[in-house]
């Protein structure tokens, strides 16, 4: 099986839980680049307002093609309920080169079920597995008892 670990980060969190997917299924990894500028409280405010009415954004082209993979697997940070932006406009525009995915989002409490909702219905299709991810699991290292299973099950599909 091969497969492809795709995530967007903003500050690090999801970044941090990519890097150990991609590690444990010893596969590659690619991040997503916005081409707009969503750092401080200006860009906070923005990404939240954008996420919330649903809109998109131009990412840089992927280096790597996710139809040559068996499996995407795609994180992304949690925005006022939903995918964060730039992830909502992979989707948008992968979704014919993606055969089967994966997802997973980190949070700082709520908003999980209606984010991978979203991201199933953007790209058209059921992930196999998903995992739900708090910053203080993140922080506190506590993240490894949902990888695991994460993990095993994407193997296995
Ligand atoms: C614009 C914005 C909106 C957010 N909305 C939510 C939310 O609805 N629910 C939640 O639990 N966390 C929310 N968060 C917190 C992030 O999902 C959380 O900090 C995440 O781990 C950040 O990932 P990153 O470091 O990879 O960017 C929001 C953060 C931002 C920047």
């Amino acid at each position: 099986m091969k497969a492809l670990v795709v995530y967007y980060s903003r500050t690090g969190n999801t970044r941090d839980v990519a890097q150990d997917v991609a590690r444990e299924l010893n596969c590659d990894l690619e991040e997503i680049y916005d081409t707009q500028k969503r750092s401080g409280i200006i860009g906070w405010l923005k990404s939240g307002y954008q996420a919330n009415r649903g809109k998109y954004t131009i990412i840089k082209e992927l280096e790597k093609n996710p139809a040559s993979y068996d499996l995407v697997i795609i994180g992304t940070p949690v925005w006022a309920g939903k995918p964060a932006v730039p992830v909502s406009t992979f989707l948008r525009d992968y979704r014919d080169e993606l055969n089967n995915v994966a997802f997973f989002c980190t949070l700082k409490a709520s908003g999980s079920e209606s984010a991978l909702q979203a991201m199933a219905e953007l790209s058209g299709k059921t992930p196999v597995e998903t995992m739900v991810i708090e910053e203080s699991e993140i922080k506190q290292k506590t993240c490894d008892c949902k990888l695991e299973p994460f993990v095993r099950d994407v193997v296995d599909f």
